[in-house]
């Protein structure tokens, strides 16, 4: 067996202790003498392990009792269009604020705005190629908006909020879909915060939602399967939910507390992004895309100044054993994106591929 390091942007690398656990407790899950995978939703063992996934995110992050922790399904792109429906009540009166910083705010202002006509956008970077974060006195926000949304990583182009947005009384929103988990985060801060588990949490198929409590059951005309305050009520499970996904999820979050938390996954992260943007910025021959201060620690984009090299690149990555290095067609180039899940060790590998190609190349 060979493994790779693998820099996709998700589904992406997992820790390899999970993966091995998961095969070791494949066949029988503990003594019960059935996987995962067979169980009833509704069993002891898997009830058991639902809870403990809970309990630990709640822990990991610092989830108050005033917080709705869902396990739900349809992606984080399901929620572009679940929010608005349930935060939104009276869209006669109600506006909500979108902070467009990529693609992926693109689609939730989409979907809000198929919806309720009256969506604002608070702020762009779009005129930039979304290469920055806007800053907080560039907000022009509505203090009567049902909520604000943000996106708190940006996947595609590589950027990350700097600073925590100040929405007053609204509801703070965010998409965390490539962040969650990688810093502390102040969890008060928010009114929701939203993620597909399949960059920092595990595997597709299963989305978190932690919702404040007093956001919920808003607006009671919801098909009951949209509806967070019925999801919330029956613990995730109106229906059956993804019970294997939500298995591993636990798995990772084991792991991060085994390791020591988020507060470390933070310091790691932070030396593994500083060491590849310090490679690209002390050469000539790559380029990062990125205003600085806006950079993300999750995605990182980067250019070569010959770009007719790039195929060449990316294939001798790949001989390597560094993979899914190609860039999102709207930025072009390479992206490594370096989840809690990727090694120091990968990055430096990246890193000494880099200045072997420029070598050779440069
Ligand atoms: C920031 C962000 N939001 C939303 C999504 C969409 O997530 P999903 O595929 O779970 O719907 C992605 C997927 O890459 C993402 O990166």
């Amino acid at each position: 067996m060979k493994r790779v390091y693998n820099f996709s942007a998700g589904p992406a690398v997992l820790p390899l202790p999970v993966l091995e656990r998961a095969r070791d407790e494949m066949l029988d899950y503990r003594g019960s003498g059935m996987s995962v995978m067979e169980m009833s939703h509704r069993s002891k063992d898997y009830m058991a392990i639902i809870a403990a996934a809970e309990a630990l995110l709640r822990e990991l992050m610092g989830i108050g009792e005033d917080y709705a922790v869902l396990f739900l399904q349809g992606g984080a792109s399901l929620q572009f269009s679940m929010i608005p429906m349930n935060l939104i009540t009276d869209p006669a009166s109600q506006s909500a604020d979108y902070v467009m910083t990529g693609s992926w705010s693109e689609k939730a202002l989409t979907e809000a705005k198929k919806l309720f006509g009256d969506v604002r956008v608070a702020a762009s970077s779009k005129n930039v190629n979304y290469s920055r974060i806007p800053a907080q006195e560039e907000l022009t926000l509505n203090p009567d908006a049902a909520y604000a949304h943000i996106t708190s990583n940006n996947t595609i182009f590589g950027t990350e909020y700097p600073y925590l947005p100040d929405t007053g009384a609204v509801p703070l929103v965010a998409d965390a879909s490539s962040n969650i988990l990688s810093r502390p985060v102040d969890v008060s801060r928010y009114g929701i915060i939203y993620a597909g588990a399949q960059k920092n949490l595990g595997p597709s198929g299963v989305t978190v939602v932690i919702i404040r409590k007093d956001l919920l059951g808003r607006n009671a005309n919801l098909p009951t399967m949209l509806d967070f305050q019925a999801l919330a009520k029956e613990g995730s499970m109106l229906n059956t939910p993804p019970t294997y996904a939500i298995y591993i999820l636990g798995l990772v979050l084991e792991w991060v507390k085994e390791q020591g938390g988020v507060a470390e996954m933070e310091k790691r992260n932070v030396i593994k992004a500083d060491k590849l943007y310090a490679a690209i910025d002390g050469s000539q021959f790559y380029l990062c895309p990125t205003e600085r201060a806006s950079r993300s620690r999750m995605n990182v984009p980067f250019t070569l100044a010959k770009p007719e090299l790039t195929d060449g690149f990316l294939a001798g990555a790949k001989a390597a054993g560094l993979v899914t290095l190609k860039g999102h067609r709207s930025v072009g180039g390479m992206r490594a994106s370096i989840y809690n899940a990727m090694p120091e060790e990968g990055v430096d590998a990246l890193i000494a591929f880099m200045r072997e190609f420029e070598r050779v190349n440069g």
